[in-house]
């Protein structure tokens, strides 16, 4: 029994992992998804976690307060409310793929915004509770979250990071951490150029990012990873995409500004 029970747990949680990259993949052209960036130091990104599974990095992941980490659904859809010991946070590391260094945080428990479509990818956040409070230093630190409602520019520069594929062809995702600046874009010409392509609606829960032409952008393997303002507070959540870096293809992100999503934030993680 309880080798069945584990591995059935063991399946769903390799169906979660393939379903970082494939899930969304087939809901959208092309899934979740650094393209066009630069290496990063954690120093520079303190907040920046690696969701791990089997010490494979899986997706990525931001550290809010002492006790929470923010990510998207669809990083956690799947996988048990409380994970098996081999779901873990890595903190204060810039090795991603097979990573090592930083401090691994067992999870408490994980899940999504309650109404989270994933037909649609709406409602992309995610919370993951630590087991055992993060240890703030240069290395590990909470992000300040945006303001409720608060205004994007269009053409204001946002900067993602993660461990995500740097082309949408790679194989694997890169050794350490890589950060890319991308412009805010208008959501409805976002909206229009995704739905005459039969792409999801690009709804209030979602900013657009980078589409511009010169390949920068987030990638897969950097869903659920951060998105901040040059004023440092998290304002997204890496959610999807058509491919990596086309040009008239923006990047979506989770709004975090937007109500809905804030108040989430608030009632579960209490910031
Ligand atoms: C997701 O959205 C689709 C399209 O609006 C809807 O048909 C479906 O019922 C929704 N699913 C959930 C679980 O809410
Ligand atoms: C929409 O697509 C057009 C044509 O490819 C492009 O010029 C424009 O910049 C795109 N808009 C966005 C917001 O990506």
């Amino acid at each position: 029994m309880a080798a069945l029970a584990s591995s059935s747990v063991l399946a769903s949680c390799m169906l979660a992992v393939m379903a970082l990259g494939a899930d969304l993949a087939i809901a959208q052209p092309v899934g979740e998804r650094i393209v066009g960036g630069n290496n990063a130091d954690i120093k520079d990104f303190s907040h920046q976690l690696s969701l791990e599974v089997f010490f494979m990095h899986s997706c990525g992941a931001s550290v809010i307060n002492e006790n929470y980490a923010l990510t998207a659904a669809h990083c956690v859809q799947g996988m048990p409310r409380e994970p098996p010991w081999f779901v873990r946070l890595r903190a204060g590391s810039t090795s991603g793929f097979l990573g090592i260094g930083g401090i691994m945080h067992a999870i408490e428990f994980m899940e999504h915004h309650p109404l989270w479509n994933k037909t649609t990818t709406d409602y992309d956040v995610g919370l993951i509770k630590v087991e055992k409070p993060f240890a703030f230093s240069n290395r590990i630190s909470p992000i300040k979250l945006a303001d409720e409602n608060a205004i994007l520019k269009v053409g204001s520069v946002v900067t993602v990071s993660g461990w995500g594929m740097t082309s949408e062809r790679a194989l694997f995702t890169p050794w350490v951490l890589h950060s890319v600046d991308v412009p805010v874009v208008d959501r409805e010409a976002c909206n229009h150029n995704y739905t005459v392509h039969g792409g999801n609606k690009i709804s209030k829960r979602m900013i657009c990012a980078g589409g511009t032409g010169d390949g920068k952008d987030s990638c897969q393997g950097d869903s659920g990873g951060p998105l901040i303002t040059q004023d440092r507070r998290l304002i997204g959540v890496v959610s999807w995409g058509y491919g990596c870096g086309r040009s008239g293809f923006p990047g979506i992100y989770t709004n975090v500004a937007n109500p809905e999503i804030r108040r989430y934030i608030r009632e579960v993680a209490g910031v």
